[in-house]
């Protein structure tokens, strides 16, 4: 499958590189941890997202790389948290040990804790206006906190071995995932000057549905995938006992939403005609991936 992602992933990767402490710098374990947690082969979608939605109001992407550099890094130090023995419990990400797994637990709550401090002060030294870099700073602590991520992931945790309804499970999808997509989106609108506020709505619907559609496809790759591609375990869900897309609508179900929501991003993005094709091939990769 054509990768449409594949420029950004290499621009993400050059900032990553650059504002990632060095590994010989102490404390050495814990950059190592950060690191290890970082350049692992993530899809980095969120910077995508973020700088395809710039380039569609022609922001130009030096313009763009601490905003994208700084929402992978909350995103991966959200994986780290997330695969802790308290929470998801797993031993595989990215192909590869979990960061608890490969150093030890303490270690992976400080670089997450750590990744999450960076990537605030990435924001604040980024080469953009004081009111831009507010901005950004606004949208992703929201995005980020007890309204964001990490409420939606205290609500998956109260959720596990429990019935939950739509209602209950998109709230908690839309913020444990969502959350992050839909600020990438925003992020990306934010440095566009021209972006009028009809678009803005307009990118608002197309981000709120594709944050969700992201963790419905999830969902069905716990069930569906292989963990030698989603580099992470299948059925890891089942095992904890998840309120999931599946576990709610059935797979036949949760494919019928997957389908509606694309639909609906896809919906929200033919007023800008030509300059959606790029975020068109974005919204067809996540909801088609196989990782
Ligand atoms: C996995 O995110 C966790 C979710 C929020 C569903 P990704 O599928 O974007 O993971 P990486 O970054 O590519 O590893
Ligand atoms: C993760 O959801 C959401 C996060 C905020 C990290 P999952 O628990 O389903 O993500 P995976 O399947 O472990 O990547
Ligand atoms: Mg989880
Ligand atoms: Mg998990
Ligand atoms: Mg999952």
């Amino acid at each position: 499958m054509n990768n449409p992602l594949q420029i950004w992933q290499q621009r993400v990767e050059g900032t990553l590189q650059q504002v990632l402490p060095s590994e010989s710098a102490a404390p050495t374990r814990l950059h190592q941890a950060m690191r290890y947690s970082i350049f692992n082969g993530g899809k980095r979608v969120r910077p995508a997202l973020l700088y395809a939605t710039g380039r569609m109001f022609g922001v130009e992407a030096e313009i763009l790389d601490s905003a994208a550099a700084a929402i992978e890094i909350i995103h991966s130090y959200s994986l780290i948290h997330d695969d802790l023995p308290s929470m998801d419990d797993d031993d595989i990400r990215r192909g590869r040990a979990t960061c608890h797994r490969e150093f030890d637990e303490a270690t992976a709550i400080l670089a997450g804790d750590a990744l999450q401090s960076l990537a605030f002060e990435v924001l604040v030294n980024a080469n953009a206006s004081l009111e831009l870099r507010l901005d950004w700073i606004k949208l992703l602590s929201n995005a980020s906190g007890s309204s964001g991520m990490v409420g939606g992931q205290q609500l998956d945790l109260a959720a596990e071995q429990v019935k939950v309804d739509s209602i209950e499970l998109n709230n908690i999808h839309n913020l444990k995932t969502g959350a992050l997509i839909k600020a990438s989106i925003l992020m990306g609108a934010s440095a566009a000057e021209s972006c009028k506020a009809e678009e803005h709505s307009k990118l608002t619907s197309f981000a709120e549905a594709i944050g969700l559609a992201f963790q419905v496809q999830d969902d069905i790759l716990d069930i569906e995938g292989e963990s030698s591609k989603i580099g992470k375990p299948q059925g890891s869900d089942l095992k904890k006992g998840k309120s999931t897309f599946v576990s709610l609508y059935g797979m036949d179900g949760a494919k019928a939403e997957l389908h509606k929501l694309q639909q609906q991003a896809l919906d929200s993005l033919t007023s800008f005609d030509q300059r959606s094709v790029e975020l068109n091939a974005i919204i067809d990769f996540i909801t088609k991936r196989d990782h």
